[in-house]
């Protein structure tokens, strides 16, 4: 009995370590980098601020970050395609491509999702299904 124990044993811990790198690699954390959401607080102060506040906190538009936002529950791909269809308010599509991922990275970094090495890219922004959290 104990001798064959210990393969099993083995073999169990091996299909673990083998199953936890599985779940590491199948969805990679969406990734931005600081340069991005750095420019994208720019743009942020110069189109956005002044409806939603300097600390994102709501003013005429609602809070985008913190506890009383309603972002905290939306995935990231809605709140992008929603910014680039309606937003500026009264002005959408007023920023170039490039600024609307930008600002979205600043997001990302103010909801406490960590900068990477990867610069964020449309198409990982419209896949993102998870909820952005507060
Ligand atoms: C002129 C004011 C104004 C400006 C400028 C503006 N917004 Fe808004 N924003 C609003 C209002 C008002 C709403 C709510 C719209 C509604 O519910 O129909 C809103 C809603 C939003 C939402 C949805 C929030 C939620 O809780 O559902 C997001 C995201 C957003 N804005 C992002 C931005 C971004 C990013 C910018 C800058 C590129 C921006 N807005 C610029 C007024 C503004």
């Amino acid at each position: 009995m104990r001798r064959r124990a210990r393969p099993m044993f083995f073999s169990a811990g091996l299909i673990l370590l083998f199953g936890a790198a599985v779940v590491a690699a199948g969805t990679p954390p969406i990734s931005y980098t600081t340069d991005q959401a750095a420019r994208g607080r720019l743009a942020y102060y110069e189109h956005c601020a002044e409806c939603h506040g300097g600390n994102l906190e709501g003013q005429i538009g609602p809070a985008l970050a913190g506890p009383d936002s309603r972002t905290q529950w939306e995935s990231g791909q809605y709140v992008f395609e929603y910014t680039v269809a309606m937003m500026p308010h009264g002005d959408p599509g007023a920023l170039s491509a490039t600024d609307y991922i930008d600002v979205m990275a600043f997001l990302l970094q103010q909801h406490g999702i960590r900068a990477g090495k990867t610069p964020l890219a449309k198409a990982a922004i419209e896949a993102e299904t998870a909820p952005l959290g507060p």
